[in-house]
C-alpha cells in the first residue's frame, strides 16, 4: 500500500509513521508537510500513483479540502482520507460530500484503527472511481459584492469540489453562457433574484425556454421574497434559496442535486440515440440496458451482457426463463403484474427494489426508463437502465447515521450546557443511545472513590423497578471491570447468561441477550459506566463503538461539569455561612456599640419575621428579610459615637448625618452579590407612607412592603426601649402614637394586622 501522508505536526506524524509501520505487510509512506509539496509529488508519480492520501484537514498552507479538490480536480486516482480534530463533523461530512472516501477523527487510539481504515477506503474508492472526477461548474449571477465575496470564502472553504464564476449582470451572464463550448460549460446556473436592470422571471423564462442551454438554474432571494421564489419554481427553476442565516451551509447540497438532476436528464437523454448506438452503449455499460416489450405479451426484449456479472444470471437464462428475474424482485415487487403496472404509471418510471442476485447477495437496483406508447395511448416498450445501487445506499446511510450521531452529540451538548439537572442530562444521553444503537435498556452508574460508593443516576427500558434495579446493577464483576479495563466492555449472550452474578439474573430476568459497558472517564479516572443492554445481539463495529466512546467523553463532561458545579454551591454554601457569621458578629457590634439599642436588633428581628410570615413571604424571601432586619441599622457604623450616643436631642447638622445611615448601609451592602437581595430593610426603613421619609422620600407602595413592616416594628420597639435621650414609652402609648401616625409615617392598610401579630404573643 502506497500512502501519501500529509501532516504538519511533526508529532502526530511521528505517532502515525510508528503505528503503521508495526503493521508491516508493505505499508509504504511518504510524509510531507504542505499542500505544494504533496501535488508536486503527486503530479510526478503519475505512472505509479499513491494508493491514498491521508491529509489532516488544517496544513499551514491551506484546507485539506483545498488538496481533495485538486486531486479529483487532476483526476489523480488515489483515495483520499482526511483527518479532523474532535468536534468538527461538519467538515468531515463536507470532505465526504466533496469526494473523500472516509474520514478520521483525532481521538484517543485512532492511529489503532487507520490501517483498517484505510484499507476500506481503497476498497471503496475503486468501487466509486468514477463518481467524483469532475467538479461541479457552477456560474453565479450576483450584484451584491458582499454577498460575492462571502459566497465565494464559503465554498473554497467547505465545497472546494465546486468551482463558481461570477458574473454582475444578466447581459455579462448571456456572454458567459454563449462562450461556453463544449467541456467548459456550466452545471447549474445560481441566479440572484435581484439582478439589476433585468426582469428576472423573462431572463429564467428564456434561459429554461432555450434547449441549447439545459441548463438547471437555482434561484437565491432575500428574506421576504419566499412567495416570489415559490412561483418561479413553476417556470421551471429547479430550486430557490432563501438569504437567511447559514443559508451558505446549504448552498453546496442544493448546487449538487441540481447538477444530479442535469446528469439524469443527460442520461435519460443518452436512452433517445440510434439502435446502434444503444446496442454499443448497451455492450459497454456497466448499467444493465434492458428493453421491455408490453405487447401481445410482456416479455424481455433485450437485456445488456452486463446483467450476468452483476446477477449472475445471462441474458439468455432471463430470455428463457423470465420467472428467475421476476423471482429475484419478489421482495418488493410480488407478481409480474406488478411490476407492469409500476412501469407504466408514468411515462419515466423510476423503480427502486431490492433484487437477489443467483448466488444470493441482495442489491438495491434502480430502475429509469421511457415508455413508448402505440397510436390507442397503449404502453408498447420500455427501454432504460437498472443500475446496482447498492453502493450508494449503503453510503447515504452511512452518511445519515453519521449525521444521526451528529445529531445525538448535539443533542447531548445542548442539554449539558443547559442543565445542571445531571439526571436529566443522562436521559437525554441514553434516551439517545438507545435510539441510536437500538438496545433496549440503559442506565448510568456513578462511582464515588472517596465513600466507595455507587449512585444510579438514571435509566430507562427496564421493566424491573428503579428501586430493585441497584441491587442487580451495583455488585457486578463484569461492570466492575469498566473501572479496571477503561475500555468498552462487550458481552455475548453465552458469557453473560452461563453465570450467577446480580446482573446476570436481570439480564435473565428481563430477556436480554448482549451488554455492553462503556466507561466514564472524568480527568484520567472511571467515574462512572453507562451498562447497555439489548434483546438483540448488539452490533458492535467499531463506528459504534467510536461513537460510544465519543458519547462516554460527552457523558463525563457532563459529570465534571455537574461536580464543579455541585462544588460551586458548596462553596457559596460555605461563603453565605461565612457572611452569616460575620452579620452576628457585626450585629453584636452594633449593639455593643449603641449600648441603650441592645437586644434591639434580636426583639425586632423575631417580630419581624413572625409579621411577615403572616403576610405570606416565601421562605425565601423570609431568609433575606431575616439578613435585612440583622443588618438594619449597619449603616449607623457610619455615624460618629458622639452623634450615635447623644443624650439629648439632635442639631440640624448631627440629623444630615444621622440621615445618612440607611445610605450608608446601601453602600456597604450592594456590592456583595449575597446581601443584595436583603438591601429593602437596611435601605428603605426611615421611608414614610406619606413620602416624607429617608434617604429618597419614597411614597405608599414604592416603599418595599417588607420595609413598610419593619418600620412598625422598628419604631414601636424604639418607643418601647430606653434611649440616652429619653426613657421607654409605655405600651399603649406607643400604639397609640403608631396609630396616629398611620397614613403619616406607616402604611394604612398594613398596621392594624401587623399591630395584632405584634401584640399577639406579648
Ligand atoms: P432609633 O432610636 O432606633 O429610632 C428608630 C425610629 O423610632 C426613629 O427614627 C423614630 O421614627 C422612632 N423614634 C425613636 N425614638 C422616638 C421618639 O422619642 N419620638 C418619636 N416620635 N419617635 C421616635 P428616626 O427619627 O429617623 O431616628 C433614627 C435614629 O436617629 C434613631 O434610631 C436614633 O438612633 C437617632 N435619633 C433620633 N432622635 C434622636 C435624638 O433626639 N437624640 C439622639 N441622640 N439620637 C436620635
Ligand atoms: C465531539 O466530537 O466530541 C463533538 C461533536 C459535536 O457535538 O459537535
Ligand atoms: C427583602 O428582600 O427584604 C424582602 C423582599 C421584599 O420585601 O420585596
Ligand atoms: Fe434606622
Amino acid at each position: 500500500m502506497k500512502i501519501l501522508y500529509l501532516e504538519d505536526n511533526p508529532f502526530d506524524a511521528d505517532l502515525t509513521q510508528i503505528e503503521l509501520k508495526k503493521h508491516g505487510n508493505g505499508m509504504e509512506m511518504t510524509h510531507v508537510s504542505t499542500i505544494r509539496d504533496a501535488l508536486d509529488l503527486l503530479k510526478k508519480q503519475v505512472t505509479n500513483p499513491f494508493d491514498i492520501i491521508l491529509t489532516d484537514m488544517n496544513l499551514s498552507d491551506g484546507s485539506g479540502l483545498t488538496l481533495l479538490a485538486e486531486v479529483r480536480n487532476l483526476g489523480i486516482p488515489s483515495a483520499v482520507v482526511v483527518v479532523t480534530g474532535q468536534g468538527d463533523e461538519e467538515t468531515a461530512v463536507a470532505a465526504l460530500k466533496a469526494g473523500a472516501d472516509d474520514y478520521i477523527i483525532k481521538q484517543k487510539d485512532y492511529i489503532k484503527s487507520l490501517p483498517q481504515t484505510l484499507e476500506s477506503a481503497i476498497a471503496r474508492f475503486k468501487k466509486v472511481k468514477n463518481r467524483f472526477t469532475r467538479p461541479i461548474k457552477v456560474l453565479y449571477a450576483e450584484h451584491n459584492a458582499v454577498d460575492i465575496e462571502l459566497t465565494l470564502r464559503h465554498i473554497k472553504t467547505h465545497a472546494p469540489h465546486i468551482q463558481m464564476d461570477i458574473v454582475k449582470d444578466a447581459n455579462e451572464m448571456r456572454a458567459a453562457l454563449r462562450t461556453a463550448t463544449t467541456g467548459t460549460e456550466y452545471d447549474v446556473l445560481l441566479i440572484d433574484f435581484h439582478l439589476p436592470g433585468e426582469d428576472i422571471l423573462g431572463l429564467v423564462k428564456e434561459i429554461i425556454a432555450d434547449k441549447h442551454f439545459e441548463y438547471p438554474v437555482v434561484l437565491i432571494t432575500g428574506q421576504g421574497n419566499e412567495e416570489t421564489a415559490v412561483n418561479v419554481l413553476k417556470l421551471g427553476v429547479v430550486d430557490y434559496l432563501v438569504k437567511t442565516n447559514g443559508y451558505l451551509y446549504r448552498l453546496p447540497a442544493i448546487l449538487e442535486n441540481a447538477h444530479n438532476l442535469l446528469s439524469l436528464f443527460h442520461e435519460k437523454e443518452a436512452l433517445a440515440v440510434s439502435e446502434a448506438q444503444f446496442r454499443l452503449l448497451a455492450e459497454n455499460a456497466r448499467d444493465i440496458i434492458i428493453r421491455l416489450i408490453f405487447r401481445p405479451t410482456f416479455c424481455f426484449d433485450y437485456l445488456s451482457p452486463s446483467v450476468e456479472s452483476i446477477t449472475g444470471f445471462s441474458s439468455e437464462d432471463i430470455y428463457a426463463n423470465p420467472d428467475i428475474f421476476y423471482e429475484a424482485i419478489k421482495e418488493k415487487i410480488p407478481s409480474v403484474n406488478n411490476f407492469i403496472h409500476l412501469l407504466t404509471l408514468t411515462s419515466s418510471p423510476e423503480l427502486v427494489f431490492p433484487f437477489t442476485t443467483k448466488d444470493g447477495h441482495r442489491l438495491i437496483m434502480e430502475l429509469r426508463g421511457k415508455v413508448t406508447k402505440n397510436d390507442k395511448g397503449q404502453p408498447e416498450k420500455l427501454e432504460g437502465i437498472i443500475r446496482d445501487i447498492s453502493e450508494r445506499i449503503e453510503i447515504e446511510n452511512k452518511l445519515e447515521n453519521r449525521m444521526h450521531r451528529l445529531n445525538a452529540l448535539h443533542t447531548i451538548d445542548t442539554a449539558i450546557n443547559s442543565s445542571f439537572d445531571l439526571r436529566f442530562t443522562y436521559q437525554v444521553l441514553i434516551e439517545q443511545v438507545l435510539t441510536l444503537t437500538k438496545a433496549s435498556a440503559a442506565c448510568v452508574i456513578f462511582f464515588d472513590p472517596e465513600l466507595n460508593d455507587k449512585r444510579l443516576i438514571t435509566c430507562l427500558g427496564f421493566s424491573t423497578p428503579e428501586v430493585d434495579l441497584k441491587s442487580y446493577l451495583f455488585k457486578d464483576p463484569l461492570s466492575d471491570r469498566t473501572f479496571t479495563d477503561r475500555r468498552i466492555i462487550t458481552s455475548k449472550p453465552e458469557e453473560i447468561l452461563d453465570q450467577n452474578y446480580p446482573l446476570h439474573r436481570l439480564i435473565k430476568r428481563e430477556g436480554f441477550n448482549s451488554y455492553c459497558a462503556v466507561p466514564l472517564v472524568v480527568k484520567g479516572y472511571v467515574r462512572g459506566v453507562l451498562e447497555i443492554f439489548s434483546k438483540e445481539v448488539l452490533e458492535m463495529d467499531l463506528e459504534i463503538s467510536n461513537f460510544l466512546e465519543t458519547l462516554a467523553q460527552q457523558a463525563a463532561i457532563a459529570l465534571e461539569s455537574s461536580q464543579n458545579f455541585e462544588r460551586l454551591q458548596k462553596t457559596n454554601q460555605e461563603l453565605l455561612q461565612a457572611y452569616d457569621d460575620t452579620l452576628a458578629g457585626w450585629v453584636n457590634f452594633l449593639d455593643l456599640r449603641d449600648e441603650m439599642t441592645e437586644g434591639h436588633t434580636m426583639r425586632v428581628l423575631e417580630t419581624t419575621l413572625k409579621i411577615c410570615k403572616g403576610f405570606g413571604f416565601s421562605s425565601q424571601e423570609l431568609m433575606h428579610i431575616n439578613r435585612g432586619v440583622l443588618l438594619h441599622d449597619i449603616g449607623k457604623v457610619g455615624i460618629p459615637d458622639n452623634i450615635l450616643n447623644k443624650p439629648g436631642p439632635l442639631t440640624d447638622d448631627e440629623w444630615v448625618i444621622m440621615k445618612k445611615h440607611p445610605e450608608y448601609a446601601y453602600q456597604m451592602l450592594f456590592p456583595i452579590a449575597y446581601l443584595r437581595p436583603s438591601l429593602d430593610i437596611p435601605y428603605c426603613h426611615h421611608e414614610k407612607w406619606d413620602g416624607s421619609g429617608y434617604p429618597r422620600g419614597l411614597k405608599g407602595e414604592e416603599i418595599p412592603l417588607s420595609a413598610r413592616i419593619f418600620a412598625i416594628v422598628d419604631v414601636y420597639d424604639a418607643l418601647t426601649s430606653d434611649r440616652p435621650y429619653r426613657k421607654a414609652w409605655k405600651k399603649d402609648a406607643t400604639i397609640k402614637y403608631i396609630r396616629e401616625n398611620s397614613g403619616s409615617h406607616f402604611d394604612p392598610g398594613i398596621l392594624e394586622k401587623c399591630l395584632t401579630l405584634l401584640t399577639s404573643s406579648e
